[in-house]
């Protein structure tokens, strides 16, 4: 039974545990360019990532659990498991930045933000129809200037947003059941 793409994409939800495979070139190339059709206010482009992906994944862990210790905010043993546990099976993992460009006065920094939020959100959404689970994480030491320096996405010139990862769901993933939009809206004026 084929799936429209609205129902598509209001089933999407987060999937942590993911394994190999990661996305094939061809769908990678696709989430990317999910990317690109984020808004963007004066095409700005802000958005950047980073990929860091196979064996490179565990030293990458490493590295972050590393420049935890040395930053004296190590982690608590539970979570590194956790960590080592989730990174040693994510085949694919994206660092995503923000170019905040200083120098740009056109408008206000919150609005390149916002553009390279809704571009992960377009690569979540492209994840999920391509079949595979995808995740948004700002673990991983992202507010850790050694790991956005580590990979080049340090301030000022840039905002580190976190990473993603990508695979195939270890385990089937039904969608969580979401609020009534009603409860986040209201009319203005209001009924009198
Ligand atoms: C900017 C951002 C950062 C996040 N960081 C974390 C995180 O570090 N750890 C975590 O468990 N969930 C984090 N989440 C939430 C998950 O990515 C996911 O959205 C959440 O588990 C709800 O699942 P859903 O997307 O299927 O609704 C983050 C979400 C966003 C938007």
């Amino acid at each position: 039974m084929s799936v429209s793409p609205i129902e598509a994409l209001l089933s999407r939800r987060s999937a942590k545990l993911v394994g190999a495979p990661g996305p094939s070139p061809e769908h990678l190339d696709i989430i990317l360019r999910a990317a690109m059709t984020a808004p963007d206010h004066g095409r700005a482009q802000p958005w950047r990532f980073v990929l860091i992906e196979g064996p490179a994944i565990a030293e990458f862990a490493e590295f972050v659990l590393k420049a935890h210790e040395d930053a004296g905010q190590p982690l608590l043993p539970q979570k590194v498991t956790n960590m080592r546990g989730w990174l040693a099976q994510a085949p694919l993992l994206l660092g995503m930045a923000c170019h905040l460009d200083p120098e740009d006065k056109r408008f206000p920094e919150q609005e390149r933000i916002l553009a390279a939020g809704a571009a992960a959100t377009q690569m979540l959404n492209a994840a999920h129809m391509l079949g595979y689970g995808a995740f948004w994480s700002t673990g991983l030491g992202t507010y850790l200037p050694a790991v956005q320096q580590e990979l080049g996405f340090a301030e000022p010139e840039y905002r580190f947003l976190g990473f993603m990862s990508i695979g195939t769901p270890l385990r089937a993933m039904p969608s969580p059941a979401r609020p009534e939009p009603e409860t986040f809206v209201r009319r203005w004026p209001a009924a009198s």
